[in-house]
């Protein structure tokens, strides 16, 4: 690099940084932020991700895959096909998988032991790019979790398998990893915190988690799809710069039960709608 184009590159640097401080004080950012949310939550039925919840519903009672079958006969926790509520109570622990599973891992483990798809391909790009709509797993998992919506958290995590995920998870929460040695806890346990615009919740908190745990899955304004929580928190992981969480991998179910259980008691309004 040329001492010319450092020159300049500094140049750029500080005048985007002078371009990014606030025109107004930052409460009055976060009213402003409040607004452009509420305004979005306004008409609950603009939301498109509730579209996606339709597709989830026609393939879940459609016969599909190798075996040609239903989802009819999945069991999410309350009995085969069994879908209102039982998203409130996930996760769970699964006698037939010996598993602790959340939404999406049991979708994904019916799909391959009743539907006969392959596991390994259906994890390979579970998450849909900017713009391209949620995968099946995820419109279905949006499904599902939109019969629960109105209810509250209600996971009970006695069984001793849920005892361990549970203490996985809180322990991977706090734990700080990867290259910018960041845990969740580093952008995640501290009230009225943000980056960029984006507001980052207390999520260890309870109070806080209630509040936004059970909007998820959730209709992404700025991407245009639904973004299910296996793939938030990829997308968090992807922020610490850590190697890729598979989807219904051990630690993601585990963080996952993590932030459901904090926000026990919250509602669920799922599909909610993000920035
Ligand atoms: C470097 C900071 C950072 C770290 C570390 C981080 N996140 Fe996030 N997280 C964000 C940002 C930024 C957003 C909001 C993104 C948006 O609005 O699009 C977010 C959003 C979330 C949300 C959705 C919150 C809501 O408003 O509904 C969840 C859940 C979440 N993160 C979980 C995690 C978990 C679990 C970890 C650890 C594996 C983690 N995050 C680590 C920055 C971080």
């Amino acid at each position: 690099m040329t001492k010319r184009t450092r020159w300049l590159m500094t140049l750029a640097c500080c005048t985007v940084a002078a371009m990014a401080t606030p025109a107004f004080a930052q409460g009055d950012t976060e009213k402003q932020l409040e607004k452009y949310r509420q305004m979005m939550k306004d008409d609950p039925w603009s939301n498109p991700a509730l579209l996606d919840a339709d597709r989830g519903e026609e393939l879940w009672k459609k016969p599909r895959g190798p075996k040609n079958v239903s989802l009819e006969s999945c069991d999410l926790g309350k009995g085969p096909g069994k879908v209102d509520g039982a998203f409130a109570e996930l996760p769970r622990y699964f006698a037939d998988a010996d598993k602790v599973m959340d939404v999406e891992a049991r979708i994904l483990w019916c799909m391959e032991k009743l539907q006969g798809f392959e596991r390994a391909k259906l994890v390979e790009r579970p998450h849909p790019g900017g713009g391209a709509p949620v995968k099946e797993l995820g419109a279905i998992a949006t499904y599902v979790a939109s019969r629960s919506n109105g209810l509250k958290f209600a996971a009970k995590f006695d069984h001793p398998k849920e005892k361990e995920v549970l203490a996985l998870g809180e322990n991977l929460f706090f734990r700080r990893m990867g290259p910018m040695d960041f845990a969740c806890s580093t952008c995640h346990a501290d009230t009225g915190k943000r980056i960029r615009l984006q507001p980052l919740p207390y999520l260890s908190k309870p109070e806080e988690a209630r509040k936004v745990v059970g909007e998820w899955p959730a209709y992404r304004v700025s991407t245009t799809h639904v973004m299910t929580m296996q793939h938030r928190v990829y997308d968090c992981f992807w922020q610490m710069r850590l190697p890729q969480v598979e989807l219904a991998s051990d630690a993601s179910v585990a963080l996952i039960a993590y932030l459901v259980n904090t926000a026990k008691g919250g509602n669920i309004s799922a599909p909610g709608m993000k920035r």
